[in-house]
């Protein structure tokens, strides 16, 4: 089924139910709490409060969605910062029955063998919120086997509000495949300011699946990438040798983002939405040089993108000129910072071709300095270094990172970051050091299998695995709920090997060899001829491609937040550093 087909199925299905057809929004809210519309329910947010409706109660969108929070992830096989969303939403109508009732029938009629490969979940229920006994006994009366029907926390199971306030409340999700594709969330409460909730006096139903997650499954492919919604646009970018794959993701991701924030009026700037587009601009230019893409092409792709997009959305043809002048004046101005910058670094650490001589100096000092002050990302600067035989000094590097980081934080804290619509990453850490954030989380992902393996058994392999500044996440195969004791013993192994203050070693060698030594892999991973295997000291050993904390003590204190089942025989932990 194309996209186009799925688009029109979605749209007929809930007219059919008297839904009516409603555009969507732009990418800039009217909600000036919230930095990018990152939901179909945004627009309609008044509605759900009790204002009259112009289109009646019942309404299906499907809604042009950005998300700040999963641009790290951008590169994997199912996250993107820009997707579009198809939703149907009733504002005091109808509520979990249909809502459940009427999701469960589409996925059937057009989702292969959908019995088997689906499950779902609903809110376990808290202090504040009670379990939602009510869909889950809507699901059982569906015929949904018990253990295909999980409770899942808050976290997972409560979504809402976007912005400062606003309707929120419990959801189930749909999944096919043990990926996430639906959610329906049921609007049962105002959160105020100050975080309370009050029951609204009418019940609404905002539920959102990703356009592009829906053809991943209605196409069979294995990535998001695969589809046609990727693959026409951007057939040569995605077609590349594996060590070129994921740069070759992340420019076929944010083209789609850029053009779309673009033509809906965000200009580059240094805060905000603005900044947001400067830095997908800027991650396009760097990648694009990382695999040898020359500018042009980009702006060929561009160009192709608005044109694949432009039967649906018709403001981008008529943008087209504009957001390609707006796209080179940005690339322009990089282009100059970045030759200004080059032009500095070659001073002081000349290219020497030929005098393939290791040098033993740490560079840190003047790497922040281009991070900072000609805005280099990292990655770049630590191919430079590479390239003229510098070592980076990440601790250096690091050192300086969160003083800046400090100093930032409590200038601008409070203003900003609530802007990101609470998904995850704040402003200030999404600027300036997600990746130092990340790396001790890393390493602790990395003793956490290992612990795994010694208290649980062999049988434990990783299955995923998510990092964000303020946790791990870890899914592994293991068939049954870890006990409290086990939990304890877990978190005592990982703690006593940060005592021990172990080296973290960095090895290259041929993936062989690498399963010879008996180095962990990644158990869905394909991987290249060559790899990098990261051992710490007599206690684990993973191929990986890192980054990691030198030494385990860097560490800190080592706690698991959370154990729940994540699909059929996959347990999945969240930890935190602290
Ligand atoms: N508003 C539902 C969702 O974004 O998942």
């Amino acid at each position: 089924m194309t996209h186009q087909e799925i688009r029109e199925k979605f749209l007929n299905f809930f007219k059919e139910k008297e839904h009516a057809i409603v555009p969507s929004s732009s990418l800039i809210p009217t909600d000036s709490s919230v930095l990018l519309t990152t939901a179909g329910m945004q627009q309609f947010k008044p509605y759900f409060l009790g204002e009259k409706s112009p289109f009646g109660n019942r309404a299906v969108s499907i809604q042009k969605s950005f998300r700040t929070s999963d641009i790290e992830s951008v590169g994997d096989e199912s996250h993107l910062t820009f997707f579009e969303m198809l939703g149907n939403f009733s504002f005091g109508d109808y509520f979990k029955r249909e809502a459940i009732e009427w999701a469960n029938e589409f996925l059937k009629l057009v989702v292969k063998d959908y019995k088997n490969r689906m499950h779902v979940t609903v809110f376990e229920g808290n202090d504040n919120v009670p379990f939602d006994q009510e869909s889950y006994e809507i699901w059982k009366s569906l015929g949904v086997p018990e253990e295909k029907i999980l409770k899942r926390g808050r976290e997972d199971n409560f979504w809402g509000p976007t912005g400062n306030e606003g309707p929120c409340g419990p959801n189930t999700e749909i999944y096919i495949d043990g990926l996430e594709i639906w959610n329906l969330v049921f609007n049962e409460y105002f959160c105020s300011r100050d975080k309370k909730l009050i029951l609204l006096k009418q019940k609404g139903v905002d539920t959102g699946m990703g356009l592009e997650r829906l053809a991943m499954i209605l196409q069979a492919k294995e990535n998001i990438f695969e589809t046609d919604l990727f693959a026409a646009p951007f057939e040569i970018l995605l077609n590349r040798p594996e060590n070129q794959q994921r740069s070759g993701r992340i420019i076929a991701d944010h083209i789609r983002g850029s053009i779309f924030l673009l033509s809906d009026g965000v200009r580059s700037s240094n805060k905000e939405a603005g900044y947001v587009l400067r830095r997908l601009i800027r991650r396009i230019l760097v990648h694009a040089k990382k695999i040898f893409i020359p500018q042009e092409l980009i702006f060929d792709l561009i160009g192709k993108a608005i044109d694949f997009y432009s039967s649906v959305y018709e403001d981008l043809e008529k943008n087209k000129k504009l957001i390609l002048e707006f796209f080179k004046e940005e690339a322009d101005k990089f282009n100059l910072t970045l030759e200004k910058g080059l032009k500095e670094f070659d001073k002081r650490y000349p290219l020497k071709l030929g005098k393939r001589v290791q040098i033993e100096k740490k560079i840190g000092q003047d790497a922040f300095d281009l991070h900072q002050t000609y805005g280099f990302p990292l990655e770049l600067i630590k191919e430079l270094l590479n390239e003229r035989f510098y070592q980076f000094d990440e601790d250096e590097f690091k050192k300086k990172i969160e003083e800046e980081f400090k100093k930032h934080q409590e200038i601008s804290r409070a203003g900003v970051e609530k802007k990101f619509g609470g998904h995850g990453l704040s402003f200030d850490r999404d600027n300036l050091s997600p990746e130092f954030h990340n790396v001790k989380l890393h390493t602790a992902t990395h003793l956490l299998h290992q612990a795994l393996r010694q208290i649980l058994g062999t049988e434990v392999k990783q299955m995923g695995s998510d990092i964000t500044p303020e946790r791990l996440r870890f899914d592994f195969s293991f068939s049954r709920k870890l006990t409290e004791e086990e939990k304890r013993k877990v978190e005592d192994l990982v703690n006593q090997k940060i005592q021990e203050n172990l080296d973290v070693k960095k090895e290259e060698m041929s993936f062989e060899e690498a399963q010879k030594s008996g180095a962990l892999a990644f158990f869905k991973e394909k991987y290249p001829k060559q790899v990098s295997v990261y051992s710490i000291n007599g206690f684990s050993k993973e191929i990986c491609n890192g980054p990691h904390a030198e030494k385990t003590s860097l560490l800190g204190h080592f706690k698991i937040i959370k154990e729940e089942s994540s699909s059929a025989g996959v347990r999945r932990i969240r930890a935190i550093l602290e």
